[in-house]
């Protein structure tokens, strides 16, 4: 037997490939060459969507072509739309979540794209521009049969990030909403070889079909260590506002940190696989959720300083940061956004980059197979 390679478990450390997309530094976040506060205050969702897709920043002739294009594929086939009719039930009354159905929704598109088999440039390029047009429809009907309503027709007048909360309420968003959101997508959008990412790889790596490796992200994502998180988070903020009353008092969250420390529990939202000094996205979201939180009320700053008082526990009794999903948490529901729908949100955001990158496989593919170090019983005989 060759000797076993040293593993480092979790991959943790372990350079699993090469990529022209992104970077994830302690010393920065970059997308193709541009670093993430560049693209957060200068880029908008639709900009750094057609970078990480199409490989440049955008003309402005490009910007309104890509723009056009994902709003006339907004609208989903009748058996999407059929599947979300029943959604609001296998949420309400079975057992699904909405990730889970929007792992299924992504997954019947894919039947009814006629590029589904073609894993060509062209035709990868075409189905990412349709899913990343179309998710937000998704999660909007999602939640209209959720709450027992109509569907609401997405609106070609908005933007991407206009029509994503517009789909929800049927309300058109106050441009302060759609920005917040857009800067949201901006940060979500991409970040190399994260746990659903290389999913994606490792799928498109047997030269499987763009809409399998997304629908294998999207239930990757949906676990709590990773894009769960940020649901997990907001879950967490409501167990101690109900744990500690109304006021921020700060002994009592200290007595409630200190209990989960003694409990072991992960605290949702904190730390991080490669940022061991704090995620450059998360500032970025606090700053614009906490004025969003002050223009809406007490209720919501008070939540902030929750939060703050809870970051503050963390980052010096346990030198643990928050991570992007922390900020996204308080922000997402400031902004009136159901829970459930936060990892959705981040999958209509992700959906970018988890196309830049099955392209990237594709295009130059080796099959991911890594070895594993053996520790089951020594080899013995079965009629012994
Ligand atoms: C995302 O990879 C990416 O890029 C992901 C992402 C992206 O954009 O794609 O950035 C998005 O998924 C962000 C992460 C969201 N997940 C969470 O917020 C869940 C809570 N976080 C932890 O579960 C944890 O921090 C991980 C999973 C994110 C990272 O964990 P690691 O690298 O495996 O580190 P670890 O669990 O081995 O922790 C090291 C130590 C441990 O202490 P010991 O057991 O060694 O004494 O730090 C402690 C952990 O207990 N620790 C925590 C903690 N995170 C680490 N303790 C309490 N709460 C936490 N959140």
């Amino acid at each position: 037997m060759t000797t076993a390679p040293t593993h480092a478990k979790g991959l943790e450390g372990v350079i699993a490939g090469e990529t022209e997309i992104c970077n994830v530094e302690q010393s920065a976040l970059i997308y193709r060459g541009y670093e993430i506060a560049d693209l957060a205050a200068n880029a908008s969702f639709e900009e750094v969507a057609f970078l990480l897709l199409v490989g440049h920043k955008p003309s402005s002739s490009e910007l309104d072509g890509f723009k056009s294009e994902l709003i006339a594929e907004r609208n989903l086939p009748t058996a999407v739309v059929n599947f979300l009719k029943d959604s609001g039930d296998l949420v309400n009354n079975q057992f699904a979540v909405p990730m889970d159905i929007l792992r299924t929704a992504v997954s019947i598109l894919g039947h009814l794209d006629a590029d589904c088999q073609d894993n060509s440039p062209e035709a990868n390029l075409n189905k990412s521009k349709r899913l990343l047009a179309k998710i937000p429809t998704i999660i909007g009907h999602m939640q209209n049969s959720i709450e027992g309503k109509e569907f609401v027709a997405p609106n070609p007048a908005l933007s991407h990030s206009a029509n994503l909360l517009f789909m929800m309420t049927g309300e058109e968003p106050s441009p302060e909403a759609e920005k917040v959101m857009d800067v949201s997508l901006v940060l979500y959008a991409e970040h190399d070889y994260n746990a659903s990412t290389f999913t994606s790889r490792v799928i498109a790596g047997t030269l499987s079909d763009l809409h399998g490796a997304v629908t294998g992200a999207i239930a990757a994502l949906k676990g709590k260590l990773h894009g769960g998180a940020n649901e997990a988070a907001m879950d967490m903020l409501a167990d101690i506002r109900r744990d500690i009353g109304s006021e921020n008092d700060t002994s009592k969250i200290t007595d409630w940190m200190h209990n989960a420390f003694t409990e072991k529990r992960k605290l949702m939202g904190f730390g991080h696989r490669v940022y061991k000094n704090g995620d450059h996205r998360a500032p970025i979201l606090h700053e614009l959720g906490k004025k969003a939180a002050q223009a809406r009320g007490e209720e919501f700053t008070k939540l902030f300083e929750l939060g703050e008082t809870v970051q503050h526990i963390m980052e010096t009794e346990k030198k643990i940061y928050p991570n992007v999903d922390f900020p996204c948490g308080m922000t997402y529901f400031t902004m009136g956004i159901p829970v459930p729908q936060y990892t959705p949100i981040f999958v209509a955001s992700r959906i970018t980059g988890w196309c830049a990158h099955i392209m990237e496989q594709h295009a130059h593919n080796r099959l991911i197979r890594p070895r594993v170090a053996y520790t089951g019983p020594d080899l013995r005989k079965w009629n012994d």
